[in-house]
């Protein structure tokens, strides 16, 4: 028995966790496979019903669980919260104290969608297919001393710190290099050693890990670089291993290359089994609601939570497939809209999603 933690939390996180975990039940249902669900709360839905954004009982689920599906945090209702009641700091916190450094972003363009994706069809090739690796517990996002300050003249600071420590890029590149292994052999790391000691850290001690795989050849790019590149030409990258805070732009940068935002999954992992697995658009507050948001984000999570934390990489394979098949035939959701294919909402793509796994 796999026990999954489902947290739908807030915005579209919840209609397109919904249809995430129909596909896991179709799964399961047509391998015998037993996954036990347990739902919580968490972001602004936690902090209407429990007063807090990540409740102890939902942190305690977590732990325990095998794997997590979240959906999305955060939300315009509870921006006006201070800054250490944040929703978004509920998924910072999960992340953190589950040690999950890793966040791996496959970014994967599907041919068929060449028309709605803003870059020439030359640029993108006949299938860019590269992942970033994130680093997701330490950089901007948690360094001390952080927070709004006033000042003895009254004004007002604000304060992040971007700290590395050497331990923490070591065993992120680690991943980096040992995924390239299993692809072309090639990893382009991210920084902005220029400017900032953190990155020549970054730089130097990926330099060195690299000294271990010698058949992997290893790039260094600046971050303003890399956004210029990614645009021009993508199709030289594999393997990005990137900080935090760069990898979370640069993602959503890749994103539009993909076709959208609502396309992409993600799984973060530490050194254990153990993931969350997440689409990495957000709460999406303007089409909330509406039942038109685009689940294949999620349900290719739930194909990497597969993949990673249960180690079934046929099932895995067969959703990938299935979504292929799914855009092949010409269902699109709103956001990939497209003259002369059909759009159908989150619920009939996530169907259609399901009926192509039971037809296969
Ligand atoms: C992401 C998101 C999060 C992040 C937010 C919701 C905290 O943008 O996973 O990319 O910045 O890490
Ligand atoms: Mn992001």
């Amino acid at each position: 028995m796999k026990k999954i933690a489902v947290l739908p939390g807030d915005g579209v996180g919840q209609e397109v966790t919904a249809e995430a975990v129909k596909i896991l039940d179709t799964i399961s249902g047509k391998y015998e496979h037993n996954f036990e669900y347990e739902y919580a709360l968490v972001g602004g839905t936690a902090v209407d019903e429990r007063g807090a954004a990540l409740p102890q009982e939902t942190l305690n689920l977590c732990r325990k669980s095998d794997a997590i599906l979240f959906g999305a945090a955060g939300g315009p209702k509870w921006d006006n919260l201070p800054s250490s009641q944040r929703v978004e700091r509920a998924l910072a916190t999960i992340r953190k104290e589950l040690d999950l450094y890793v966040n791996l972003r496959p970014m994967k363009v599907r041919p068929a969608l060449a028309p709605v994706i803003p870059v020439k069809k030359e640029i993108i090739g006949d299938g860019l297919d590269f992942v970033v690796i994130r680093e997701l517990t330490g950089g901007l996002y948690y360094g001390e001393p952080r927070g709004i300050f006033e000042k003895a003249d009254g004004k007002r600071k604000g304060v992040n710190t971007l700290v590395y420590n050497d331990y923490e890029v070591e065993r992120v590149s680690r991943v980096a290099f040992e995924l390239a292994r299993t692809r072309s052999k090639k990893v382009t790391s991210v920084a902005k050693e220029n400017m900032m000691e953190s990155s020549r850290l970054w730089r130097d001690v990926i330099t060195e890990v690299g000294k271990d795989y010698p058949d992997v050849e290893l790039n260094h790019i600046l971050i303003d670089a890399a956004t210029y590149h990614l645009i021009r030409n993508p199709i030289q990258f594999d393997v990005i291993v990137t900080t935090n805070i760069f990898g979370d732009i640069l993602t959503d940068e890749a994103a539009a290359l993909v076709g959208s935002l609502g396309l992409c999954p993600s799984a973060s992992y530490g050194a254990s089994k153990q993931g969350l697995y997440e689409p990495i658009h957000g709460t999406a507050p303007d089409i909330e609601g509406q039942g038109i948001a685009n689940p294949i984000g999620a349900i290719l999570s739930a194909a990497l939570l597969l993949q990673h934390s249960f180690d079934m990489e046929k099932e895995a394979e067969e959703i990938e497939q299935a979504v292929e098949n799914v855009i092949e035939k010409g269902y699109r959701t709103a956001d990939i809209a497209q003259a002369g294919k059909k759009t159908v909402n989150t619920e009939e793509m996530g169907e259609l999603i399901s009926t192509e796994l039971l037809d296969n």
